[in-house]
């Protein structure tokens, strides 16, 4: 890397030193030679053309060969003898071989007499005082590079669709300058004080807005490899299939890697697929795969499926004829403000049949989720999404008969199956012709006149639905299925055991099946819905749920390498495999992330509760999720069963003091658990583990006691002595952990600051002992379990503010046995202040 980003440059302005930072007017570019290009002065980014399918395009590139910007945007392209030309006049243009002017800068009015391209990237045009008329970063194209700021003026563009920054603060992505399938950012009351927002990517790679009124940057996202490496460039992209990402690139390499997209399912992107198109996931990818609903149509392109689909005979063409086809686990994307679509709450058998008499109904979707809501698509562009797990049954009009999609391997099954179907569908007809439209079109006369506003709340629900990638619902028996009959265990946690499943689409997941919870069916979706708001990739993702009768369910997505204890604490001979110092410490530094989100970022904060190395797991990367976060609201305190032992989140060895003290429980109880796993990752040791070799004394407390003696090879893992070892990272790390187990919650830093103090962006002070002068913290006092739900509530949904606590016991998953100490009544004085420290 060092050698490299040496040699580079240096054979680079050797090769090619045409003049580094000014560009001198009358000079051009040719397609034909790669070889000519404007360089900036440090030589990280240069002007020349690319080639790609299409021919050639005149780009800004960075050192590799990966374009920032391009002239004209990136569909347009000259051919072999095209050129690009900085005239004497002021103007740039690109210019085809048959001397046609394909773009211009428009800028020869200006006063023009210099241009340059910085090391930022960014192609500056000057009038003679020196004043920047138009630059790059001004009329950016697809992409948005560190140091360009972006206004609610300018848009990014990819063929159909468009990124844009809103007055309100709001980051849009549209299509066809009609339908915003995402729209992520400021809440609203924020949003309508902003003066002139400006959306900026920091070079570390943090997507922020910032504007006057706000005194700190309302951060976006962070590319999963932010403040990692040197000689990396994160760029923001807006991909010609309509999703917006991060992606870091090395210098030199050419070789872009993505690290953040706005919308994780693809299918999400409106018209992804074309119009009529179905977007679906093969069995066995992650690439979303267009398709035709079925036989009755053809694509519009052989070559390209992604240009949609049209029906082979028109409906036109066939009155009378006309019919529905059924597509199942189907829906056609909505999304606000689409005035076209049409929102009825009624039965699917109706949402089939009033689309098939409108006659400018195309498509018609019904919600089987419970919501009972029916969609009517009356606009000239459907788009599909398929999926087995989505619970929507949806109808496309065609000219019979219905001809479905070959099926390959259930071809005879699926063949009869439709035959019942269209039996079905006759009696259906009959019945229901007659009595439903009648019944129904008086309901909705009937809902109209009593709420006008039905139809908009309805569409407003669908749309948060979507957009916030809402966790599906399964059914117990797909979940049963999917399990082999909850065949293989993969562990067990406080809130019920796991287990590992594959669905129906081939997605292999952790099934966690919950015990104790006998919550309402609207209240459990409420918390499914918190859970599922969090996004972040330090977090495990809810990717479904079920709720029936008693079962309660909640579908992970599944983690490689299992969780961080089985690294640690079994011998490197048992697990196979040695946690490196760099694997600890970026588990360390994700682990902090992922719960500065919970407490900090996200919009309804969570205390974790039971941070705890069980907790946190690894993927095939070893990057670390924390997982079982927002449960501790679920579980009902009710239950004599559960009361004693698993009313209280937390685990011997990570609870914070005040849990056992009837002290208020906040974020800053998170913050000492993370700090005993934090001493465990450098440490390898338990922290309430007593040895040997610590003098018969807690690993924490004879930690801190060779910390105070300067000995912090002696808390390092023995099992890395034969590796490299980053003392100076190891030291933050502990100093860090030291802070975080202070016995006084207001001594403990918030998580955001840990995360920068091991970073090394916030100076350290020497932290004091652990266990303070607080002995007499409130042990003795009675504790009271209040019978009141809402007390949880209060305690999962705050992160500053404290809550009441209630809780009196702990769980007993540590894993040494230990003495159960107190129970819901047992309230006087334990001994168990000595377990803590
Ligand atoms: C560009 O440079 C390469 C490497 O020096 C050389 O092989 C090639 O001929 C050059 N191309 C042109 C068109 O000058
Ligand atoms: C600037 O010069 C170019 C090439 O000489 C020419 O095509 C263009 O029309 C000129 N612009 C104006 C406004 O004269
Ligand atoms: C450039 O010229 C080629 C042939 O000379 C033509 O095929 C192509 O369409 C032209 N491109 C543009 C953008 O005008
Ligand atoms: C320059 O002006 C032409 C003619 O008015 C227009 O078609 C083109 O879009 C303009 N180019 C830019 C980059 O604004
Ligand atoms: C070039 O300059 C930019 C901006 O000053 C800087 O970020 C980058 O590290 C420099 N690159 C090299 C290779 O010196
Ligand atoms: C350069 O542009 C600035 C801002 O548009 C203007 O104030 C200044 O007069 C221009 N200078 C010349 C020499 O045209
Ligand atoms: C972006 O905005 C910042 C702060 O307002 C300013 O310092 C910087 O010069 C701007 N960058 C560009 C390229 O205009
Ligand atoms: C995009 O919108 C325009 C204007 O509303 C319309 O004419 C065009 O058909 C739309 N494109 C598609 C692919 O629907
Ligand atoms: C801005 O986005 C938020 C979600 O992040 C949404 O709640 C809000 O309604 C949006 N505001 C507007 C004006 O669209
Ligand atoms: C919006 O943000 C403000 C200030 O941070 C907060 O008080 C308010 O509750 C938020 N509103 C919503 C709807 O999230
Ligand atoms: C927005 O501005 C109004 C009036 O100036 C003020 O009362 C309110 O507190 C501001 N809201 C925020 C979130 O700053
Ligand atoms: C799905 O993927 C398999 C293997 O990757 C491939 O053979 C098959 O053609 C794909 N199916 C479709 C419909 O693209």
């Amino acid at each position: 890397m060092e050698l490299r980003s040496l040699i580079f440059p240096l054979f680079f302005s050797f090769l090619f030193s045409i003049s580094a930072a000014q560009i001198t007017p009358g000079s051009s570019l040719s397609a034909s030679n790669p070889n000519q290009t404007w360089l900036s002065p440090n030589t990280t980014f240069f002007v020349g053309f690319v080639q790609v399918d299409s021919g050639y395009v005149a780009a800004i590139n960075y050192f590799g060969g990966v374009p920032i910007w391009t002239a004209g945007g990136p569909s347009v392209s000259v051919d072999f003898d095209g050129a690009f030309h900085f005239r004497s006049n002021g103007t740039l243009q690109l210019v085809n071989g048959s001397g046609a002017v394909v773009w211009d800068s428009n800028t020869s009015h200006l006063g023009v007499t210099s241009a340059s391209l910085d090391d930022s990237g960014n192609l500056v045009l000057r009038n003679r005082s020196g004043f920047s008329v138009w630059s790059s970063f001004q009329n950016p194209t697809d992409t948005i590079v560190p140091g360009q700021n972006f206004t609610v003026k300018q848009v990014l563009k990819s063929g159909i669709y468009s990124f844009q920054l809103r007055n309100y603060g709001n980051l849009t992505l549209r299509w066809n300058d009609s339908i915003d399938y995402w729209n992520q950012g400021l809440n609203s009351s924020v949003g309508s004080n902003l003066s002139s927002p400006v959306l900026g990517l920091q070079p570390i790679g943090i997507l922020s807005i910032s504007d006057l009124t706000l005194t700190s940057a309302y951060i976006v996202a962070y590319s999963n490899d932010y403040a990692e490496g040197a000689d990396i460039l994160r760029f923001l992209k807006l991909d010609s299939d309509g999703n917006l990402r991060i992606y870091s690139s090395a210098l030199g390499s050419g070789i872009t890697t993505m690290r953040w997209a706005a919308l994780a399912d693809q299918c999400q992107v409106f018209g992804y697929c074309g119009n009529l198109g179905i977007c679906s996931y093969n069995d066995s990818g992650s690439n979303p795969i267009c398709g035709c609903p079925s036989e009755n149509f053809e694509p519009v392109d052989v070559n390209d499926s992604r240009k949609g689909c049209k029906r082979k005979v028109e409906i036109e063409n066939c009155p009378g004829s006309a019919t529905m086809l059924e597509m199942d686990h189907a829906k056609f994307l909505t999304y606000q403000p689409e005035i076209s679509s049409q929102v009825f709450f009624v039965g699917i058998s109706a949402c089939r049949l009033n689309c098939l008499v409108g006659s400018s109904c195309a498509a018609s979707t019904s919600l089987s989720d419970g919501t009972g809501l029916c969609y009517l698509k009356t606009s000239d562009f459907v788009s599909g999404y398929q999926n087995p797990s989505l619970p929507s049954t949806s109808y496309v009009k065609v000219c019979g008969p219905v001809k479905p999609n070959p099926t390959p391997n259930l071809q005879i099954d699926g063949n009869s199956k439709s035959r019942l179907r269209v039996w079905l569908l006759v009696v259906v007809v009959v019945v229901t012709l007659v009595g439903l439209v009648a019944i129904e079109s008086g309901m909705w006369w009937w809902c109209s006149r009593n709420s006008p506003k039905f139809g908009s709340l309805s569409a407003q629900y669908a749309l948060l639905e979507y957009a916030s990638g809402a966790p599906v619902q399964l059914s117990y028996n797909d979940l049963n299925r999917a399990t082999k009959g909850f065949k293989e265990k993969l562990g067990a946690g406080g809130f019920g055991a796991v287990y590992k499943g594959i669905l129906a689409n081939t997605t292999v997941v952790a099934v966690k099946r919950l015990e104790g919870i006998e919550q309402g069916e609207k209240q459990f979706r409420m918390e499914v819905a918190t859970i599922s708001s969090t996004h972040h990739l330090n977090l495990v993702r809810l990717i479904g749920f079920c709720s029936e009768g008693r079962h309660r369910l909640l579908v992970y997505e599944f983690m490689k390498n299992g969780s961080l204890d089985n690294f640690l604490f079994t011998p490197a001979e048992q697990s196979g495999k040695l946690l490196s110092w760099e694997q600890r410490f970026n588990i360390a530094l994700g682990t902090a992330r992922g719960i500065t989100y919970l407490h900090e970022e996200c919009r309804d904060c969570i205390v974790h509760c039971d941070i705890k190395p069980e907790n946190i797991l690894l993927d095939e990367n070893y990057n670390s999720k924390v997982s079982d976060f927002g449960l501790a609201k679920l579980i009902n305190p009710k239950d004599h069963r559960y009361r004693t032992l698993r009313s209280v989140r937390g685990t011997r060895g990570y609870l914070a003091p005040e849990w056992l003290a009837n002290l208020p429980i906040t974020s800053k109880s998170d913050v000492y658990s993370y700090g005993m796993v934090l001493l465990e990752l450098v440490s390898g040791r338990r922290n309430f583990e007593v040895f040997e070799e610590t003098n018969r004394k807690k690993f924490s407390v004879w930690a801190y006691e060779e910390f105070e003696k300067g000995n912090v090879n002696a808390i390092v893992d023995k099992k890395l002595d034969d590796q490299d070892v980053d003392m100076e990272q190891a030291t933050r790390a502990i100093q860090v952990s030291f802070w975080c187990i202070q016995e006084q919650p207001s001594h403990r830093p918030m998580m955001g600051k840990v995360v920068q103090m091991l970073e090394g962006i916030t100076e350290i002070k020497k932290p004091p002992a652990p266990k303070a002068t607080t002995e007499g913290l409130a042990f003795g006092t009675s504790i009271n379990m209040s019978s009141n739900g809402s007390t949880f509530s209060t305690f999962a949904a705050s992160a500053s503010a404290p809550a009441p606590s209630s809780f009196s016991s702990y769980q007993t998953t540590g894993v040494s046995p230990l003495p159960l100490g107190r129970n819901m009544e047992g309230a006087s004085s334990s001994p168990l202040g000595s377990d803590l420290n």
